[in-house]
């Protein structure tokens, strides 16, 4: 076997019940890895003490050396293995080791699950589950311990297992596997327990030699955040630490968010001698561009393909540190790379309670608390998910100039907006037309313009926009429908429901909206349209004709009509990404008109319509 240099963090995730201290003695022992003598000096003091020997003491006394003057939220155990050395990350309690994974102080590669083989699956062990999905741990073995108390039952850890392996399944935790052990008889710790033939599978060791070491920052995508922009001469450079990737003289590369692209044309060091033709992540460099773009600090610079995500609002995993709670629609500085922006959290999902890490939803995020909340900013910014790129996708809340939180970045349920704000074609001269709009307006006896209907599937919309088309045409509106159902075949046919789906859906009926309103015609949009920002680009598309009109219904309302049945197939998890149950609906903020369809009959919620649109557009 080809030794490793590259020590893996790992944690061991488990109650103390459960055996993990006495998991972590053995390890130490068992691997070869303890001092001589220290065993043998163990064992005599428990003897002195009239204690029968314990594998804990050994984590115990491990742990209080090192501990000795300093607190510290995290201790560090090795131990080394034929095939790498290992550091094991513990935490006194699950805030510290919350607060240390989600600031980034302790990120680990791997866990090992401990469970009980006696007690099975309880609310612990499921909330043990829960936190490594919630940190994003991708290698996970789950140890059912204890199997000696259990007569190293087969039958037992295969129920156990099975029922622990549908349950993380739930949570998108996917074991690389189940081993049966006794941490305290060494039972498939390092060697075969000779007392579970029936257990063909890796022991503790193995499965962990077998882990993937997380990819090394310079074989991930390129990520410089540029920290200054200098002038020398005529040249300027750009500076930055390469966070990851690598790049060398003659890359194409795009800066985020401008979303201007360049070619490298020489690397500067700051040492003498020859120009590097390359650099990697770790390096603090700086480079010229062949192109003279403008480029500022805090922009991330990476290559064209696998460049960070745009967008202005995500999820973020939030540890709070701050003395006061962490409050919905506050504003807060965020700073990540080299950037800071301004951003409110616009939702908290649910706060997990840091004792016994169960969730449940609230209006606040307490000091030293954790949390799933929606932040939104007001630019677009240059994103990365932090399960993807752990060095970038990470943020520090400030507050008074003071940092008070830290969260960890996901993307889930929202699109990456930066295709739709990318400009292609070019050489494009404006069409001016012969016929003016004052000529159209004329004719038509009124204004065009975009009524936008937003609001969840079942709200009301494509009734209500029907029925408005045909009194709109009764009374003389050159009037058109656009429909999910009569672009979603056509036009937009090669488009489904994910986040990026949606917002290109959107982006197009806004587009083609506005150019039916700048021909004269009243256009109704009815369509779902989750997102502010797809929206508000709608809105920047038709300008001042565009209308926002919100069909509003509660979720309940929604479902208890279900017009399609579609609620109930989502509900069922057949339809995945469904707005309001998996997917998130953003409502707007200041729509141009409410229409309230589950407090008001149809007749008036279309009289109402029918009048604002008089009012707006008649000549
Ligand atoms: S949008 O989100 O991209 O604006 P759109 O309005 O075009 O959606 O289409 C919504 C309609 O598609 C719904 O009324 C429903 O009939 C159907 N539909 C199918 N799958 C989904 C889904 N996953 N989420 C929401 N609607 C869906």
């Amino acid at each position: 076997m080809q030794r490793e240099t590259h020590t893996m963090k790992i944690v061991i995730v488990g109650h103390v019940d459960h055996g993990k201290s006495t998991l972590v003695g053995r390890l130490i022992h068992d691997t070869g890895s303890l001092p001589d003598g220290k065993l043998e000096a163990i064992k005599a003091m428990s003897e002195r003490r009239g204690m029968p020997f314990e594998w804990a003491f050994l984590m115990d006394a491990i742990q209080a050396e090192r501990d000795q003057g300093i607190t510290i939220d995290t201790t560090q155990i090795f131990f080394k293995t034929e095939k790498r050395p290992y550091i094991i990350i513990d935490a006194p309690g699950h805030k510290e080791f919350l607060k240390n994974m989600v600031t980034g102080a302790a990120s680990s590669e791997a866990a090992l699950l401990l469970i009980d083989a006696a007690e099975g699956v309880q609310e612990q062990s499921r909330r043990h589950g829960y936190l490594l999905s919630l940190l994003g741990v991708g290698q996970v073995a789950v140890l059912v311990n204890k199997m000696d108390l259990v007569g190293y039952s087969a039958e037992r850890f295969g129920t156990v297992a099975e029922e622990y392996r549908a349950y993380l399944a739930s949570l998108g935790v996917e074991p690389t596997c189940f081993i049966p052990i006794s941490a305290r008889e060494g039972d498939n710790i390092v060697r075969h327990s000779p007392h579970m033939p029936w257990y063909q599978g890796p022991g503790v060791v193995q499965a962990l030699d077998g882990f993937t070491p997380a990819a090394r920052p310079a074989l991930r995508p390129l990520r410089m955040p540029v920290q200054d922009v200098y002038k020398f001469d005529q040249r300027r450079i750009i500076a930055g630490r390469i966070e990851s990737g690598s790049l060398e003289v003659g890359d194409e590369v795009i800066f985020s968010p401008s979303n201007k692209t360049a070619t490298i044309r020489s690397i500067e060091s700051w040492n003498a001698g020859d120009a590097p033709q390359g650099a990697r992540a770790g390096q603090s460099i700086g480079v010229t561009l062949t192109e003279q773009i403008f480029v500022e600090r805090g922009d991330v610079m990476s290559h064209l393909e696998n460049p960070p995500m745009e967008s202005s609002v995500f999820r973020a995993r939030i540890f709070w540190l701050g003395r006061k709670p962490l409050e919905i629609g506050k504003p807060y500085t965020i700073k990540f790379n080299t950037t800071e922006a301004v951003a409110t959290v616009e939702a908290i999902e649910h706060v997990i309670d840091t004792q016994d890490l169960s969730t449940r939803p609230a209006e606040r995020i307490e000091r030293n608390g954790a949390g799933e909340v929606v932040i939104r900013t007001r630019r677009l910014l240059a994103l990365d998910e932090a399960e993807t790129d752990p060095a970038t996708g990470r943020f520090v809340v400030v507050e008074d100039y003071l940092p008070v939180g830290g969260g960890l970045i996901s993307m889930e349920g929202y699109p990456d907006q930066r295709e739709l704000i990318t400009v292609r074609s070019t050489n494009i001269t404006a069409v001016g037309h012969a016929v003016t709009g004052e000529a159209r307006i004329a004719r038509n006896g009124h204004r065009g313009g975009v009524l936008w209907f937003t609001g969840l599937s079942g709200a009301g919309k494509s009734t209500l926009a029907l029925a408005l088309e045909h009194e709109l045409f009764t009374k003389g509106y050159q009037v058109y429908v656009l429909d999910g159902d009569n672009v979603r075949t056509g036009l937009n046919a090669n488009l489904g429901f994910t986040p990026e789906d949606r917002a290109e859906n959107i982006r197009r009926v806004g587009e083609v909206a506005a150019l039916f309103a700048d021909a004269g015609f009243l256009v109704i949009s009815s369509f779902i349209s989750p997102y502010r920002s797809d929206r508000e680009r709608a809105r920047q598309a038709a300008r001042e004709a565009f209308h926002e009109i919100y069909i509003q219904a509660s979720l309940e309302a929604c479902e208890a009509r279900d017009p399609k049945g579609l609620y109930k197939r989502a509900r069922s998890g057949e339809i995945p990404d469904f707005t309001g149950i998996s997917s998130p609906y953003e409502p707007p903020e200041t729509a141009d008109l409410v229409v309230p369809t589950d407090e008001l009959p149809e007749e008036e919620c279309l009289a109402e319509l029918i009048r604002y649109v008089d009012r707006s557009f008649r000549r």
